[in-house]
């Protein structure tokens, strides 16, 4: 990490800035950069590509023009803003360089060190690399300490964040000046660690891999996990339409790489499944399937079963926590269901279990009931959206039908699906909060940033940290500490940051 103290005096503000790598994120920070005002020289190696960036970032001011976003006046000044640096020589007088060249360490520093032959040394020198250490890079380097990491997403100007890494040489000065930057293009910047994803790359490592885990282990398929993650998480998409978006080949790709770099850290385990589609050429939407298959680019959405029919029967609740039992006594009354109230339930009863990282059986065993009368039910995201009911492998389909029918009452959508440790939204969100809290453990960026970084870089609903308490970071502890006990896979283990904030009492996103 750079400890370097920042200098007093304000740093000066960049005015010309090169890009080196024309194509899709070269051509997005041009775009930012121009609007921000500076002056940008474009410069590519193959012939012809500084020309279709400029056209295509000229061809998006005029659709603004057109759709009455952007002034004409603006867009001939943005459009004055664009040069072509023909040869790297011609980036001489940029105040700073940001390359995004293609992801190879060797290309990367063979640039670098050619520039500084360039460049005074005051220009600083960006890479927009996202899996190569910002360090390693800057080994090369004659002057390490103006070489830093600026990390922006796809499409650059939609994606409002850009993390900010200093390699551990880099100086005070250059991570203050290229966040202001940042800032003056109008993104959020995410100050981070020059560590494996850096920040928002590794927080996103849960949501995929605690998926496929669940596929691996034949709890559901694929669609009744996204429809899960969708209504129940909040999450804008699914986690398989997100790899399907994303091509196999990239998410494949980066999930081993971190992996490794992690030296095989256990929550980042990638699944054998990926490896598997990937050299069936299952990559998804580019090459028309993946888990879903694509017809004109549109995902052919499986229908979701239609829901048994059942007589009403009596239910008992086996459900611990007071205001799940009180949820689910509200639910059986208003479906107009008979109620046991008794300490033990009848020979007839269905009963309802709502356990935190325990599977269906290890619970209906735990509390002594008979496993072929109990179904589970997901209660962490509340009964609202869609619920979600487990059965142990024991259970009766006469109970399990109840079940989806007395659930399914009034309408809402219901997922069954097999015994699982976790169910699917507990365990895909207990993954999340510890990956999240495990980056603030490691210092990788301050609380409040990890969260806003992964609203705006993963687009989902909550923040790791804000989401662990938005469920209860307790409940999350439960759901992790049950899961490593039945399975004993260190991927469950809690990280420190949210065993010792859930049992205090604090916030997860107090530092
Ligand atoms: N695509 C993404 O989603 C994304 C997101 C964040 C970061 N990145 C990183 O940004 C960088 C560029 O990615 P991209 O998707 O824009 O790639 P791209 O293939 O669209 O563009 C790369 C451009 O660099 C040019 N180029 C390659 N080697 C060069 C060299 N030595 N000198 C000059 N020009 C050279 C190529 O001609 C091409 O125009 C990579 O480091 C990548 O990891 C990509």
């Amino acid at each position: 990490m750079s400890t370097a103290p920042s200098s007093h005096h304000a740093p000066p503000p960049f005015r010309t800035l090169g890009i080196v790598g024309t194509g899709a994120m070269g051509r997005g920070i041009a775009q930012i950069a121009a609007q921000a005002g500076l002056t940008v020289y474009l410069h590519d190696l193959r012939e012809g590509a500084v020309a279709e960036a400029t056209a295509f970032i000229t061809g998006m001011w005029s659709r603004g023009i057109q759709k009455q976003r952007l002034s004409e006046a603006d867009g001939e000044r943005y459009r004055t803003r664009l040069k072509e640096a023909a040869t790297l020589a011609d980036l001489s007088e940029c105040d700073i360089i940001v390359e995004a060249i293609i992801e190879k360490l060797d290309a990367k520093q063979a640039l670098f060190t050619e520039l500084e032959k360039i460049v005074d040394d005051q220009t600083v020198l960006a890479t927009n690399t996202s899996s190569l250490s910002v360090t390693a890079i800057a080994s090369a380097c004659r002057r390490p300490e103006r070489i830093i990491g600026f990390h922006f997403f796809n499409p650059v100007p939609l994606m409002k964040i850009v993390e900010v890494i200093p390699g551990l040489r880099t100086d005070g000065d250059t991570v203050d000046r290229v966040e202001a930057l940042g800032q003056a293009m109008g993104h959020f910047t995410a100050r981070t660690t020059d560590t494996p994803g850096f920040l928002v790359n590794h927080a996103g490592r849960a949501f995929g891999t605690e998926a496929l885990r669940i596929l691996g282990e034949s709890v559901t398929d694929h669609a009744t996990v996204d429809r899960i993650l969708v209504d129940q998480g909040g999450f804008r998409m699914g986690p398989f339409a997100l790899l399907d978006l994303t091509g196999l080949d990239v998410s494949h790709a980066v999930m081993e790489s971190i992996y490794h770099q992690f030296y095989e850290e256990p929550r980042f385990r990638p699944s054998p499944l990926t490896r598997q589609r990937l050299t069936a050429g299952l990559l998804g939407r580019k090459s028309g399937e993946g888990f879903y298959r694509y017809v004109e680019g549109k995902p052919q959405l499986p229908e979701e079963p239609p829901l048994p029919e059942a007589e009403p029967r009596p239910v008992w609740i086996g459900a611990e926590a007071a205001d799940d039992r009180q949820r689910l006594a509200e639910l059986v009354r208003r479906a107009g269901w008979p109620l046991e109230n008794g300490d033990a339930p009848s020979s007839e009863a269905l009963c309802l279990l709502a356990p935190l990282g325990e599977d269906a059986t290890a619970c209906a065993l735990r509390l002594g009931l008979p496993a072929e009368r109990c179904v589970a039910v997901d209660m962490l995201a509340g009964l609202d959206k869609r619920r979600s009911v487990m059965t142990t492998p024991a259970t009766r389909d006469e109970i399990r039908d109840a079940a989806m029918a007395l659930f399914g009452h009034g309408g809402t959508p219901v997922s069954a699906f097999r015994d699982s440790n976790g169910f699917v939204l507990q365990r895909v969100v207990a993954c999340i909060v510890n990956v999240g809290s495990e980056i603030a453990q490691q210092g990788v960026a301050e609380p409040q940033v990890i969260d806003r970084a992964v609203e705006l870089g993963l687009g989902y609903p909550r923040g790791p940290l804000a989401m662990g308490d938005h469920y209860g970071s307790r409940r999350i502890l439960a759901v992790l500490d049950n899961m490593l006990a039945a399975t004993g896979d260190p991927r469950y283990r809690a990280s420190p940051w949210l065993r010792r904030r859930a049992t205090l009492g604090l916030p997860l996103n107090a530092a």
